[in-house]
């Protein structure tokens, strides 16, 4: 029987598409994969080192398979790949001595030699770059081991799988990897190298294939994303090409955006082309000039908000999102205000908070103490979520009523019997019907009664009632919508 892997992904969206390249890779060598962590011959941890929680989380996992392979006689090949790989590896062999190989993320396409190499010669194997130093120009992507990689891509028909109620239409197309703007606080430019942009027509080809096996929504990721610039196509060039060589694509989207040069031309594609998300997730970090600065994030508060003014005049409907920093060093109840101040004129759909965490080797950890209290640093997180609850309240609010565009994602675990979504009930889901949730071009989850047949489909659904997480909506289909039918209340057939 072949080698059965396990992969666990921490992480963000970049990440996510490395464990489906690797699973790809490995898959199209004969390796099988399983959920199952405790049957795997492999366990593979792709990891995150943004904060030191997400690194926490792996130290505690490799301390168990520690546990189960040196005191339970496990035999079972440990690799760490990823962001801490690249960071720690030295103090993971160190601290973890059952780990058999190390692999940085911009070596993934050397993870098969790697796993060979461990079996055969039962030696231990690293695979990274180090990245240490800001390198400013662009190398060129066309056909490095990792652009191979990304070509190499399996495009099976995508997960279509009713029976455990989890059909995936969506997929991640990478445009650009690392990142060279080194704001103070953050690993990633040492994690992920420099920033490198890949061909235009590789994208393309890529989403191209992607929707011929089945998939509706391509998200584009990368660290600074507008920034992409490959032989002279822009970022705008490029969204408008894939809107007009996929025209079978429904939904175009990308993340994550820089607040400095992104261009009105890139807001007017975005604005002119109907498939395209309007969406914007722009992390702005601090309301406060001064924090900005010290973060090194390269632009003023009022840069920032003439951004969403502009891409708000163009797209009145967009749906902007943001990151927040609270109780980076120095960081006064002032500077809080300001971001307080900010996320209320932003009204973002959604804002990601984060507590400062200094990371090793950043210059923030490097320049500053870590002066503002753990106590502190919660209080303004938790004042920060109070507020950006009660704009994800209204926004949602605000949509009822509105006849929204779905893909649905998946059937709801909490079936027709109790289908409180949170803590709202609204009624059980008639006999031949499941609760479904997805999501709209905005990025709000959506969850409304309706067949399995609608699984990995786009459809369209009126939102009838909201909290600050999820729109609660009917099915309208697409002729009852045409004729703005609005359909009756759910029928409660329950106990
Ligand atoms: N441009 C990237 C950012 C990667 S890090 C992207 O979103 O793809 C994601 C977010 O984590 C950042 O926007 C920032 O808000 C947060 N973050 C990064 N380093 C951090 C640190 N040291 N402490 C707390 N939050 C951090
Ligand atoms: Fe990190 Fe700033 Fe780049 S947050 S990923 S260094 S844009």
């Amino acid at each position: 029987m072949s080698r059965q892997v396990y992969i666990e992904t921490y992480g963000c969206q970049m990440n996510e598409l490395d464990s489906e390249l690797v699973q790809g890779q490995l898959e199209a060598l004969g390796y099988g994969f399983t959920t199952k962590a405790d049957e795997a011959d492999v366990v593979l941890l792709n990891t995150c080192s943004v904060r030191e929680h997400s690194e926490h989380k792996v130290w505690s996992y490799l301390g168990r398979l520690g546990h189960a392979k040196r005191d339970e006689g496990r035999e079972v090949v440990v690799g760490v790949l990823g962001c801490m790989a690249e960071r720690e590896a030295s103090n993971i062999f160190t601290r973890m001595p059952h780990v058999d190989l190390v692999c940085g993320p911009s070596m993934l396409d050397k993870l098969p030699s790697l796993l060979e190499n461990v079996v055969q010669s039962k030696s231990r194997q690293s695979a990274l770059t180090g990245h240490t130093a800001r390198r400013s120009a662009t190398l060129d992507a066309a056909m490095d081991g990792i652009e191979a990689m990304d070509l190499s891509r399996a495009f099976s028909p995508y997960a279509n799988d009713r029976e455990s109620g989890h059909v995936r239409r969506q997929a991640y197309v990478r445009i650009t990897r690392g990142c060279n703007k080194f704001c103070s606080f953050c690993v990633v430019p040492y994690t992920r190298g420099p920033e490198v942009h890949r061909p235009a027509q590789h994208i393309i080809d890529e989403v191209k294939r992607l929707v011929e096996a089945g998939v509706l929504e391509v998200t584009l990721i990368g660290q600074t994303i507008n920034h992409y610039q490959h032989e002279g196509t822009s970022f705008a060039r490029l969204l408008y090409r894939i809107h007009e060589e996929v025209p079978d694509l429904a939904r175009l989207r990308f993340v994550t955006s820089y607040p400095r040069d992104f261009t009105d031309e890139a807001l007017d594609v975005m604005a002119a082309c109907d498939r395209i998300g309007k969406y914007l997730h722009v992390p702005a970090q601090s309301g406060s000039d001064r924090m900005l600065k010290i973060m090194n994030r390269g632009y003023t508060l009022a840069e920032y908000t003439d951004l969403l003014d502009r891409a708000r005049a163009r797209m009145p409907n967009i749906r902007l999102a943001g990151d927040m920093i609270v109780g980076f060093p120095t960081e006064t109840d002032a500077d809080h205000d300001l971001s307080l101040r900010l996320i209320e004129r932003a009204r973002y759909k959604g804002c990601y908070i984060f507590k400062y965490s200094p990371r090793p080797g950043t210059v923030s950890s490097r320049r500053f103490e870590d002066d503002v209290p753990d106590a502190v640093k919660r209080e303004r997180n938790q004042s920060m979520l109070e507020l950006q609850n009660r704009i994800c309240l209204a926004h949602n609010q605000s949509l009822v009523g509105q006849v929204l565009d779905v893909i649905v994602e998946g059937e709801s675990k909490l079936r027709r019997e109790s289908a409180p979504i949170d803590g709202v009930v609204v009624g059980w889901a008639k006999k031949d019907t499941t609760r479904l949730i997805g999501r709209t071009e905005g990025d709000e989850i959506v969850a409304f009664d309706g067949p399995r047949s609608l699984l990995g489909t786009l459809t369209k659904v009126r939102a009838m009632s909201a909290t600050a997480v999820t729109i609660l909506g009917e099915h309208v289909g697409e002729r009852q919508q045409k004729a703005d039918h609005r359909a009756s209340p759910p029928q409660v057939d329950g106990p």
